[in-house]
């Protein structure tokens, strides 16, 4: 595998993959990674001849108060299971490559509506930094097709609305979630959490679980909801924001609509997990 910070050099690789008739996958990471970006990478193989990853800690997506400077870097670790998993090409841009002229003069993206809800609420201009790195990042590898996991739901979603709103021609593809035994979710982020804490953080699933099951059953949506708070509450967890949504655009859901997912975010100590999970109700 090849790993460079050259913008050129990553240019030069792609369209000759292209002109051989190739196909490319990408993946973005902010690397720390788990067996969740290597199935990202897995399921890219799958689809596509040549697959580019980055690895790059993303500073316009971090608030004023929190893990950037903490964010676990693990170049030499991840570039070993990058290649274990075949991908051939990966890009470690500085800041200072990707935001030349400082991140205050750079141009944004921004995808509204979608961006100021949920974790676009909690993390004031989080979505505005994902949609410009990852506009940066698409325009710099030029792939065919981009994966995502679906545990970043409502980032998928934003990333799916710019990619339309800016008819870029790459498909974009969402990986399930892959979870730990335990059913905890899979997140660089894990790392912060003690034992016992992953334990307690388990909860958050099946609690996901439960109020899946209990609104499928009919039960009312505020109720399954304010039940499940306590639950959390009850398991060491402080809820950020639980939310039942329309699947397909995250509105609010309306009486007659089946495909629903529930979102998550609650702080473990202080580490923020996020979890989703998506159902249909009859
Ligand atoms: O999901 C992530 O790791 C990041 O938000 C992404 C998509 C790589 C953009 O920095």
């Amino acid at each position: 595998m090849y790993t460079t910070q050259d913008i050129a050099a990553i240019r030069t690789q792609v369209r000759q993959w292209r002109l051989a008739g190739k196909t490319v996958a990408f993946v973005p990471t902010m690397g720390n990674l788990h067996q969740g970006h290597i199935t990202l990478v897995t399921e890219a193989l799958k689809r596509a001849d040549h697959v580019v990853v980055s690895i790059f800690v993303n500073p316009m997506q971090f608030g004023q108060n929190e893990d950037l400077d903490a964010y676990p870097r693990t170049l030499a670790a991840d570039q070993a299971a990058l290649e274990a998993a075949g991908a051939e090409l990966l890009f470690t841009p500085t800041p200072a490559i990707i935001y030349p002229k400082g991140m205050d003069k750079q141009t944004f993206v921004e995808v509204p509506g979608l961006s100021e809800e949920l974790c676009g609420a909690s993390r004031p201009g989080h979505f505005r930094g994902v949609a410009t790195i990852v506009c940066k990042l698409f325009n710099i590898v030029q792939p065919d097709l981009a994966l995502f996991g679906k545990k970043d739901f409502q980032q998928l979603m934003v990333i799916k609305a710019m990619v339309e709103d800016l008819s870029l021609p790459i498909e974009i593809v969402g990986v399930d979630t892959i979870r730990e035994s335990s059913g905890l979710a899979m997140s660089s982020r894990n790392g912060y959490l003690s034992e016992a804490q992953k334990q307690q953080a388990a909860q958050l699933k099946r609690t996901l679980d439960e109020m899946a099951e209990a609104i499928a059953q009919g039960q009312a949506i505020p109720n399954v909801v304010q039940h499940a708070q306590e639950q959390l509450h009850h398991a060491g967890f402080k809820p950020d924001y639980l939310s039942v949504r329309n699947a397909a655009d995250l509105s609010e859901v309306q009486a007659d609509d089946k495909q629903l997912v529930i979102l998550a975010a609650a702080f473990m100590g202080s580490t923020r997990l996020i979890d989703n999970l998506s159902f249909e109700r009859a």
